[in-house]
């Protein structure tokens, strides 16, 4: 099964470009704000590092998300898009001053302190400007993920957060500085999770901090469980939309909320990866010694995730209907690793088809470069076609 597109409106475009079908974003916003929405406490962050086109942010912003930012640029972007100040969260293990400046000036909703140092330089920085930086601690909990390894964050060896031994001492330390205000903890164990007992484990060890810190008479105003909720690359037309019932259930029935405790989650792949295609045309088929290779515009540059994770994406042709052939699907950057997929299976693929790279609307024009002197790829949602 092929998904559906407007190619006669395709066939008249430059490629490559980014395709967003923005009435499946709606769709997957619909059902994030009706399943969040059980529960009361649940307020949801798209984190904006999946996706920052502008024309998808407007969408996300309307139905209402937070936004969880990792830079000034994207706390930038938000402000732009309109995203309400109350709502950003910015995480980053390495925030520069003009970063830190720039969210103390718009007043956004907390940073997510990574370490020590960082906490001091925003108690000072924060002091500079008379202000109190609402701040929350990102814990290591040291719960591994099933995922791909460059993508798993919440281990003992990872860069990220602070270690949970030292958790009780950090918040004494922010206690004592004037201008920080300890609202909350935050986590994120890794991306593309598909298990929800991962998210289990994440959960019972969240009950075992918080039952050490009530102990210690410390109260947690808002826990975030960061994001991670994996898409099924393989099959995009027959599960469009993640389980998002099942991911907010989880916590539901598996983090011991305490009392008017606040719940926030940090959604990116899971919002926005099965709405955005990458859109290619075949440039050449040409006959190796023991196989074919179907050559198309798009290269790593636009779509790094298969050079960089061995990412699976699903391609299509969608203008021709002949038998299948076996094709290495590449790109034509001078780099052996431009390569989409190996040994796939196509239909017969001739110079001109179209071709859709599936399943890419997270993490694939924000990471495309210029190497090569390429020029970046467009996004384009359906109303503009
Ligand atoms: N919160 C934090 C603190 C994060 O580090 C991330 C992702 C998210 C939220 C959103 O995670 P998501 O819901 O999208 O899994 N470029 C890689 C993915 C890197 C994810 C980095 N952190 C990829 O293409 O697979």
């Amino acid at each position: 099964m092929k998904g559906t597109f407007p190619i006669d409106k395709f066939a008249k475009m430059q490629t490559p470009f980014y395709y967003y079908d923005t009435d499946l974003l709606r769709e997957t916003l619909r059902t994030i704000n009706a399943e969040a929405g059980k529960h009361p406490n649940f307020v949801v962050h798209y984190a904006i590092k999946a996706n920052a086109n502008p024309k998808v942010l407007n969408v996300i912003c309307q139905a209402g998300l937070g936004a969880d930012c990792v830079s000034g640029g994207e706390i930038q972007r938000c402000v732009e898009t309109g995203f309400p100040a109350s709502k950003i969260v910015y995480a980053g293990v390495g925030k520069s001053d003009w970063e830190i400046n720039l969210g103390l000036d718009r007043d956004i909703f907390c940073f997510n302190v990574e370490s020590i140092p960082e906490l001091e330089v925003i108690n000072e920085l924060a002091g500079k400007k008379d202000k109190v930086a609402r701040v929350c601690f990102r814990i290591n909990p040291d719960v591994g993920a099933h995922t791909h390894a460059n993508i798993t964050t919440g281990l003992a060896e990872n860069k990220f957060g602070i270690a949970m031994r030292d958790m009780e001492s950090v918040i004494s330390e922010a206690e004592q500085m004037a201008h920080v205000k300890f609202i909350g903890l935050h986590f994120h164990i890794g991306s593309q999770i598909l298990d929800m007992g991962d998210f289990e484990a994440l959960c019972n060890r969240i009950n075992q901090l918080q039952d050490q810190l009530e102990q210690h008479h410390i109260k947690v105003e808002n826990i975030n469980v960061g994001g991670g909720l994996g898409i099924d690359y393989n099959h995009p037309n027959r599960v469009p939309i993640p389980d998002f019932k099942s991911y907010f259930d989880t916590f539901a029935h598996h983090l011991k909320l305490r009392e008017g405790q606040k719940l926030h989650f940090e959604l990116g792949r899971s919002v926005v990866g099965q709405m955005g295609s990458l859109i290619t045309r075949c440039l050449y088929v040409k006959q190796g010694t023991a196989k074919q290779f179907a050559i198309v515009d798009a290269g790593m540059t636009d779509l790094i995730r298969p050079a960089l994770y061995q990412a699976y994406h699903k391609i299509e042709n969608l203008t021709s209907d002949e038998p299948v052939e076996t094709y290495d699907v590449v790109g034509p950057i001078c780099e052996s690793s431009d390569v989409f997929a190996k040994a796939i299976d196509l239909n017969k693929t001739h110079r001109g088809d179209l071709i859709a790279l599936r399943s890419a609307g997270a993490y694939g024009e924000i990471m495309a470069s210029q190497y090569n002197c390429r020029p970046l790829p467009k996004g384009f949602i359906t109303e503009e076609l």
